[in-house]
């Protein structure tokens, strides 16, 4: 789009509420209260609105037929201009809808004038924004599924790969890559629900509502609710031109998405260093230092996990800017627009960014694997193991203990350990711990639903995928 924007000064909104003023708008003050530098991107759902409204009316017997044809061939004229960059947004016009409105009168004439009827720009704009809410969620929800089903990809393609689990970021047990790829899946599935939640709460339709109180004209609000796609109308004209919950919603949505991809971007960042090393991120997904030749940094997901703290703080800025609000409408909501787009566009290219690269992160399985040697992270088999032998879980626990203390000093793994040197713990301790003691062994021993074992792994995959798959 290459529209452009007048600058103001002209007030020519005059002819929309000029009415009772006797001096123009100061033009420091037509520039502070404009919206329209932001609002126009909800030109869409505005004309949308726009043409559902005039066919009520006409409908109603308050447009004639060729008045409501004149007005919606007027406004999709004016939706084609506005997408091929042939239009001009004025400031003087203040926001979206006085910008169409007043085109659309430029263009038909009188009969444009009569668009207005019976709505205010306080339900228009209610209106536009549960639109232009509910079609983002739809984006964002389909980026999330993409994301999902490259995670099942790889959690299948992974089911066998050992890595060290850890807690507290200390080798814990063993676990398989796919199984923690499957932990990141249910994180989002979590989202998913949460914004489908938050997307059916919001499909109410306002428009009727008027400024506030309702209209006086014989509107019929059922018609426009189904005509935009609407589940019911709003039960309280009140609430219905003041309420932007559903931004709120959308924002916490949001913010919890961006919190599971800033986490998923710290384990990212610390597989690809060379402590790590446990993943490569290709070239195209990085960046290099301008002073360090040797650098690949991860730019991505670093990106990613400051760009987590913008979007919490746009829901903190919307739940400040309702908080003190009377009923109805105020000017302040149209505060709501910028920290909702910028979080909305924030969401999308982040998880655009995430869409493309998981797919391609490469797995370094031995290294997963060595590193999952380390740390002693088959103890707890070896406790399990002398529990199934009869011993109290405490005992066995101390046991063991001992045994990584005498692992520890002799620069030794559970595994390397001899029998009698295990022994000198336990003379319950036979050949067959060996089996326990191997990584393989203990991702396997874990075959529960939810537990690492490969074939659990192959199995989530499976019921993740027809999960997906009916949405
Ligand atoms: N631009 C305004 C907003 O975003 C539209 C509604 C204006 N209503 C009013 N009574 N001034 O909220």
């Amino acid at each position: 789009m290459s529209n452009k924007t007048t600058a103001p000064g002209q007030n020519s909104s005059h002819t929309l509420w000029g009415g009772r003023f006797t001096e123009a708008t100061d033009a420091f003050v037509q520039r502070f209260t404009a919206s329209v530098s932001f609002d126009q991107r909800m030109y869409r759902q505005d004309i949308r609105g726009s043409i559902a409204h005039a066919r009520m009316l006409q409908q109603a017997g308050i447009l004639t037929e060729n008045e409501c044809t004149a007005i919606v061939d007027g406004l999709l004229a004016i939706q084609t201009d506005i997408e091929a960059g042939n239009f001009t947004w004025s400031v003087a016009l203040e926001d979206v809808h006085m910008n169409i409105e007043s085109e659309l009168t430029k263009r038909i004439g009188l009969t444009g004038k009569k668009l207005h009827t019976g709505r205010s720009r306080n339900d228009q704009v209610a209106t536009d924004i549960r639109l232009y809410v509910r079609d983002e969620i739809d984006v964002i929800a389909a980026e999330l599924t993409r994301l999902q089903s490259a995670l099942l990809d790889i959690a299948e393609r992974e089911a066998d790969t050992i890595m060290p689990g850890f807690t507290h970021l200390q080798t814990a047990q063993p676990i398989t890559f796919g199984h923690h790829l499957l932990a990141w899946f249910e994180m989002l599935d979590r989202d998913y629900s949460r914004l489908l939640d938050c997307r059916k709460r919001l499909n109410k339709s306002p428009l009727g509502a008027a400024a506030l109180a309702g209209t006086s004209y014989p509107i019929n609000r059922h018609y426009t609710a189904e005509q935009l796609g609407f589940d019911a109308p709003t039960r309280n004209s009140l609430d219905s031109v003041s309420d932007r919950d559903f931004a709120i919603e959308l924002a916490a949505c949001g913010s919890l998405i961006m919190t599971h991809l800033s986490r998923f971007s710290e384990e990212l960042i610390l597989w690809t260093s060379a402590q790590f090393d446990f993943i490569d991120l290709p070239d195209r997904f990085c960046t290099g230092s301008s002073i360090m030749p040797q650098k690949k940094n991860p730019d991505v997901p670093e990106l990613v996990r400051g760009k987590s703290g913008r979007v919490t703080g746009h829901l903190i800025a919307l739940l400040m800017l309702m908080k003190s609000q009377p009923l109805a409408y105020n000017k302040d909501n149209q505060e709501d627009k910028e920290p909702l787009f910028d979080l909305i566009d924030t969401l999308r290219d982040c998880l655009k960014a995430y869409g493309d690269m998981i797919p391609a992160i490469k797995p370094k399985k031995d290294n997963m694997y060595l590193a999952a040697k380390k740390g002693y992270a088959t103890a707890t088999d070896l406790a399990d193991y002398l529990v199934k032998k009869g011993l109290a879980f405490r005992d066995a626990h101390e046991i063991v203990g001992k045994s990584v203390a005498y692992g520890i000093q002799q620069k030794k793994d559970l595994s390397e350990l001899s029998l009698s040197e295990l022994q000198q713990f336990s003379d319950i301790i036979a050949d067959d711990v060996f089996a326990v003691l191997s990584l393989e062994g203990s991702v396997q021993a874990r075959d529960h639903i939810g537990g690492t074992a490969p074939t659990q792994v192959r199995a989530a995959v499976a019921t993740c995928r027809e999960l997906i798959a009916t949405r």
